[in-house]
């Protein structure tokens, strides 16, 4: 199996999962693990069962076979809110905030599950971290554009302190500036000691940043390498990245 890094600690691990929507098959046999500290990015056409493994890691839909591992424990039949007190968040598509909430009652939103009551003192890390939220802070979420609703959704999801986040397509109908921002934002949280499992329409960027990727292709994974080795496959370029 790859592995990245030194003393790099196996956090996330889906064994042969298969997740079926009535008679559709999502995804069949899918196997795939995130490292600590790792960035590990999701790539694939649409409707390839990207969102669908990262559902069935939050626990949003049933898996049919197969189980999932984090910290070596099996979370397979465990409810979402429970998976944000053990440390997994979700950033989700579509960013679904609050929109008649302020960007401050939308961040104590992202506390409210979690133990104990350090929540205000961590909203301030967050507006550092995020600053362009700064200004907003008393503003709603609905009238921000979207790339700040992107930023919001993102600090929402760190108000846990997640070990793992995972955050499926940030980039998706942002401007070019905000993509930047966004896979920059990715960088530093994973610097800081969470690993990061990306899906995402813009193979190039998330392949520029994880450390391995996965490409999924009608329910299965068909390629997983270095995020540098996918970037350079041919197979990866001609599909994904526009050349040969
Ligand atoms: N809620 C749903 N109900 C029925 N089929 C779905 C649902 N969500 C996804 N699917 C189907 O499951 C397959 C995988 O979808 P999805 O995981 O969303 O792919 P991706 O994120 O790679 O675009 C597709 O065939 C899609 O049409
Ligand atoms: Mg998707």
């Amino acid at each position: 199996m790859l592995t990245w890094g030194k003393g790099e600690k196996l956090l996330l691990e889906a064994k042969n999962i298969s997740v079926s929507y009535g008679a559709v098959k999502a995804i069949e046999d899918v196997t795939f693990h995130v490292n600590s500290n790792e960035i590990v990015a999701m790539i694939g056409p649409n409707g390839a069962g990207k969102s669908t493994a990262l559902k069935a890691v939050f626990g949003m839909v049933d898996i049919l076979s197969g189980d999932i591992l984090f910290n070596g424990e099996s979370i397979k039949d465990v409810r979402p809110d429970k998976h944000v007190s053990m440390g997994i968040s979700l950033v989700p598509e579509g960013r679904r905030l609050f929109p008649s909430m302020t960007v401050i009652e939308n961040l104590e939103m992202g506390a409210f599950l979690r133990k104990g009551n350090n929540g205000k003192a961590n909203i301030e890390n967050i507006l550092e971290l995020l600053p362009v939220l700064k200004d907003k802070r008393k503003q709603k979420a609905g009238v921000l554009s979207t790339g700040e609703q992107q930023m919001l959704a993102l600090g929402r999801a760190l108000m846990q302190k997640p070990k793992l986040l995972l955050t499926d397509e940030p980039s998706l109908g942002l401007s070019p500036s905000y993509v930047d921002i966004i896979f920059e934002k990715l960088i530093e949280i994973n610097k800081s000691g969470t690993s990061v499992l990306l899906v995402e329409q813009n193979a190039r960027m998330a392949l520029e940043i994880a450390h391995r990727g996965y490409v999924f292709k009608i329910g299965k994974i068909f390629m997983e390498d270095t995020g540098k080795n996918l970037l350079e496959s041919k197979e990866v370029k001609k599909a994904f990245l526009g050349g040969v």
